[in-house]
């Protein structure tokens, strides 16, 4: 089909909305102004150092609430977020993990019916090195009595398990922007027109294969991991030779939209799992602007996202910035360590090839 043929994301989301005559137009209209937001970051992101975009915010020293040093890029996303999001009268408030706090709207704006969260610029520890980087976003349902203006907009209202999601999607600033999309009905991604500016319908019900022969995970972390992803790895690294009578290849890019876009692609797994390296850190990635939306994603691809045991969209979240251990991807490989998590007994840790007395994870 010539480039010009293909539907924008508006057309999509006005075709969309036709199955709900009763909706009202902000989920879409907030759709669209998230997307607007995703452009100019990626327009920020093409400038580099050209518009001195790399280094630290402030020449350094910044950390954000993760303790995690802040980029200017992380700084200059999330004004845009929030920029472009905060004034139509769609939300009742904004959560970022830039933000130690949410921002409710300000006054001077009408407050509508959802709650924006979001990583404005995921991966950016990377972004120095010109690795394709993401913003990930989820869209929940605002209490009434927040919209209405009874009571303030507080934390507890972003506390809503990931199966409350209304939508949520990413964009992934590579060789070419894409953002991918799902509101419940599959999902899609759109291809950053750079020309006219536009997104247009490119990859119409993505689906992540449910069999693979690739993972993902960070590796120097091996001596930190519990026993069933020890044993899963061990046995995806003995490849032919091991459990699993295949060869397995590994991946690990630091940057997880950017493995969740190639995982939905062509299938894969990605293990960040809980581990014991920072007894206050029960994993590394967050949940409610993380793990979330790429579970809503990936289950709606036909993949599936854990925590390891339990499906990660029906964990309660207890605080905004909550961190927790995620496997996502193809599912035969997904329930295959949640299973592993069910028999810990069967995991011959000692033995197995990769932890062995002389094996690639071991002196
Ligand atoms: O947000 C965190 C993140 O940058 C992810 O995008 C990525 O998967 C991970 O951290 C990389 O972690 P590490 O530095 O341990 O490889």
């Amino acid at each position: 089909m010539p480039l010009s043929n293909r539907p924008t994301l508006t057309q999509f989301l006005i075709e969309e909305r036709r199955r709900f005559p009763t909706a009202s137009g902000q989920l879409n209209a907030l759709i669209l102004d998230v997307a607007n937001a995703c452009k100019a970051i990626a327009k920020s992101v093409a400038y580099g150092e050209l518009a001195g975009m790399y280094g630290s915010h402030e020449g350094g020293g910044s950390v954000n609430v993760q303790g995690e040093e802040q980029k200017k890029l992380d700084v200059i996303s999330n004004d845009i977020f929030i920029a472009t999001t905060q004034w139509a009268g769609n939300i009742a408030g904004i959560a970022s993990e830039e933000m130690d706090v949410p921002l409710p709207v300000p006054q001077q704006y009408p407050k509508g019916n959802y709650l924006l969260v979001f990583d404005p610029l995921d991966g950016s520890s990377n972004i120095d090195v010109n690795v394709s980087v993401g913003s990930i976003f989820s869209i929940l349902r605002a209490p009434d009595a927040v919209v209405c203006d009874e009571r303030p907009l507080t934390s507890d209202d972003f506390l809503q398990a990931g199966a409350e999601q209304i939508a949520a999607g990413y964009a992934v600033y590579g060789p070419v922007t894409m953002l991918v999309l799902t509101v419940g009905n599959g999902v899609h991604g759109f291809t950053l027109d750079p020309m006219l500016g536009e997104f247009k319908l490119t990859h119409r019900d993505m689906t992540v294969p449910e069999d693979t022969q690739e993972f993902a995970i960070n590796a120097s972390n091996s001596r930190f991991w519990e026993s069933p992803i020890r044993r899963y790895v061990d046995e995806c690294l003995a490849g032919k030779t091991g459990a699993r009578g295949k060869d397995f290849n590994m991946r690990w890019i630091a940057s997880m939209v950017a493995e969740a876009h190639r995982i939905l692609l062509r299938g894969g797994v990605f293990m960040y799992p809980r581990d014991t390296k920072d007894p206050n850190k029960p994993g590394r990635l967050r949940l409610l602007y993380e793990a979330n939306p790429i579970g809503f994603i990936m289950e709606q691809a036909g993949g599936r996202c854990s925590t390891g045991s339990v499906p990660m969209l029906q964990v309660q979240p207890t605080s905004l910035h909550q961190r927790i251990g995620l496997v996502f991807g193809s599912r035969h490989e997904v329930e295959r360590i949640e299973r592993y998590h069910t028999e810990p007994a069967a995991a011959p840790i000692d033995d197995s090839p990769l932890f062995a007395p002389r094996s690639l994870f071991r002196d």
